[in-house]
């Protein structure tokens, strides 16, 4: 049985070769020469949130990182090097963090369950719920709390990308550099844009900008 779920995924890639190359004869020649995506994607690890499909990308179009929850960890090397790489090296002029309902990450976040090693990435989104503890505690349904506190983790990585050294010295410099909040809906497909777009950091609390021509 694993046996025949193991091979059916390799039939898959042939099949999709086939449709790709009936539509497009150079599809992958193309591809070969390089990438220039102008969007940088940050989203969940979440099997139901495929990058790609949701916006109705094709290979090429988006430059992605994924884990769990769609956080911004700034000590965290693997997604600087993406960030990085996304903005001074492909030029994106976009980065979208996008981040979903119902998503378990966050749900852990709001608990007090031993989730072993996880718990130390879960803790991040945490001091997330502690910086709006207020807002959230006020509110009464645990689903609509659920719903908020998702979005405000959104919201939160906006920020934190915004922080970064790369993001701020590519502003420095005069590149355009857009950051969108967007929360996925996985029983609708619907994606709501939270409306937060940072493209400056005179946003930023004054503590975290810095200073580059000093
Ligand atoms: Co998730």
């Amino acid at each position: 049985m694993e046996k025949k779920f193991y091979n059916q995924l390799l039939e898959n890639n042939k099949a999709w070769v086939k449709s790709k190359i009936d539509q497009d004869p150079n599809f992958f020649k193309k591809l070969a020469e390089g990438q220039q995506p102008p969007l940088l994607w940050i989203g969940c690890a979440d099997s139901r949130v495929p990058a790609n499909e949701i916006i109705g990308a094709q290979p090429g179009e988006v430059f992605v990182h994924r884990n769990i929850a769609n956080m911004v960890v700034h000590s965290d090397m693997n997604m600087l090097s993406v960030l990085d790489y996304a903005v001074n090296a492909l030029k994106v002029r976009h980065i979208i963090v996008c981040g979903h309902y119902g998503c378990g990450g966050v749900k852990a976040a709001m608990g007090n369950f031993n989730n072993g090693l996880v718990d130390n990435w879960i803790r991040h989104i945490k001091d997330v719920y502690r910086l709006h503890k207020a807002e959230l505690d006020a509110i009464t349904d645990e689903e609509t709390k659920f719903n908020k506190f998702v979005e405000l983790n959104v919201v939160e990585q906006v920020y934190d990308l915004a922080k970064t050294n790369i993001v701020q010295n590519a502003w420095n410099n005069n590149q355009t550099l857009h950051i969108h909040g967007w929360v996925y809906g996985v029983g609708s497909g619907v994606v709501k844009d939270l409306g937060v777009n940072i493209s400056n950091e005179k946003e930023l609390d004054e503590v975290y900008q810095i200073l580059f021509n000093q």
